[in-house]
């Protein structure tokens, strides 16, 4: 598709730089400092979790069916955890595991317990080169997608295989086609619900083609982070399928290791962590885990349960969230219209929940476009963040991150944006005909 830059004469597209310019002068000398780049609450949407600090005093009962939470012992986390835990991921509170207050921590040692020990009897990862002549170990990374995900991989010296993020989930033919042909991809990472960043939600199709799938090594893995599991912004949120139900199904109730935290329900960095998967392989995960950890922190979870008690109570404070996520998502939909509609310099998504909405521009425009916001006083997230290695093959996608600013902040914000993103467009149209 052709911006409208595009299809101006010489005389018209040089006015319009010139203009644009002017707006973009004028914006520098207000000298605005706006943040869109970070994906947490604003102050005041934390504060609604504070009465949960009330929870526990010197006088509290510090058990939970029959568990002293006060102690060492249970690691695997208090029974009404592991109940809500359960509920979160959709199996028994028996396959689930509740640990500390981050899941990516959780996720970053279940990667590392296949790549050290290897999972089901199969030998470790970290193998694998060695006796594969050289062949590396590969992660599918649906993109755009988490860049903390990609991290992980990376970091352990796993090659980071971008597949292209469509608006059901991963591109399925595609994902099909590599897993089926590759021993060496021994996993994929998937936001299933209101993805990170595009908000989408995983369709029962690609679910069931996920857990049913040919995969050439025996040991692939899907990571399901089920970060935005309960974030909807409205009364009917997205339906996201069992994909336990779906897995068992389908004979491989050991692919999946499915990952969740009340970081965005009660207090970021400093909610309680989920894992569920098989008996079999919750088993290899707790036994790996109890190398390094006795317990652990029990009064937090107890402090949760009692604040949180099943999930119908999780869903009314998330009713609540959604009061503040809401006027901000629907800030950014409607500038993003006002200024860029009949432009056909930018799509974005429109998401029914979580934490983010993705934009892209015209080939070629994320990063300069994120500079130039920089120079007018807004910070995105760097642009390329959403790709393996930073490496977005076009240029072209931009993650905003709305929740934090206020929203008047907001909307100063996405003028910027908007204003940075017809200048480059318009300069990219110049630039076509030089
Ligand atoms: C998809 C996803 N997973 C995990 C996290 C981090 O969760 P936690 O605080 O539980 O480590 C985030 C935070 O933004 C996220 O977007």
């Amino acid at each position: 598709m052709q911006t409208m830059y595009q299809t101006m004469n010489d005389v018209e597209l040089a006015a319009a730089i010139d203009d644009l310019e002017a707006r973009v002068a004028e914006v520098k000398a207000r000298e605005l400092k706006l943040d869109m780049a970070r994906g947490k609450p604003s102050p005041e949407q934390v504060a609604i979790s504070r009465p949960m600090l009330d929870l526990l005093s010197a006088d509290s009962d510090l058990t939970d069916g029959g568990v002293d939470c006060s102690n060492y012992g249970c690691f695997e986390g208090i029974p009404s955890a592991r109940a809500l835990a359960g509920e979160f991921l959709g199996v028994d509170p028996s396959q689930t595991l509740v640990l500390g207050s981050s899941s990516l921590l959780i996720e970053h040692d279940s990667v590392a317990m296949c790549w050290l020990k290897g999972t089901c009897g199969h030998a470790p990862w970290s193998e694998f080169s060695a006796a594969h002549d050289g062949a590396r170990v590969k992660f599918l990374c649906p993109a755009p997608g988490y860049d903390r995900h990609f991290g992980i991989t990376e970091d352990l010296g796993i090659e980071n295989v971008p597949v292209r993020m469509t608006e059901n989930g991963p591109d399925m033919d595609e994902v099909e086609r590599l897993v089926a042909a590759d021993e060496g991809i021994k996993g994929i990472w998937c936001v299933p619900k209101y993805s990170n960043p595009t908000g989408d939600t995983y369709s029962d199709e690609t679910v069931r083609r996920l857990t049913s799938m040919k995969t050439a090594a025996p040991d692939f893995r899907i990571f399901w982070d089920n970060a935005y599991c309960v974030h909807d912004l409205y009364d009917e949120g997205d339906e996201l399928l069992n994909v336990f139900d779906a897995a068992r199904e389908a004979g491989n109730e050991d692919r999946v290791i499915a990952f969740a935290s009340t970081s965005k329900i009660t207090f970021p960095g400093a909610g309680v962590g989920f894992v569920a998967a098989s008996p079999v392989v919750i088993k290899e995960i707790a036994h790996h885990l109890q190398a390094g950890l006795i317990s652990a922190d029990k009064l937090n979870q107890l402090r949760h349960v009692r604040f949180l008690p099943d999930l119908d109570a999780v869903r009314a404070h998330m009713r609540r969230h959604a009061e503040f996520m809401r006027p901000r998502f629907e800030c950014v939909d409607a500038k993003l219209h006002e200024g860029l509609d009949g432009t056909g310099c930018a799509t974005w998504t429109h998401p029914r929940g979580g934490y983010f909405v993705s934009f892209d521009g015209p080939e070629g425009s994320a990063k300069r476009v994120g500079a130039l916001c920089r120079e007018m006083g807004v910070t995105l997230t760097p642009a390329g963040a959403t790709w393996p290695y930073g490496e977005d093959p076009h240029d072209t996608n931009i993650r905003i991150a709305p929740s934090y600013p206020s929203v008047e902040d907001l909307s100063s914000a996405l003028e910027v944006l908007v204003l940075a993103v017809k200048l480059v467009s318009a300069q990219l149209a110049l630039e076509e005909r030089a």
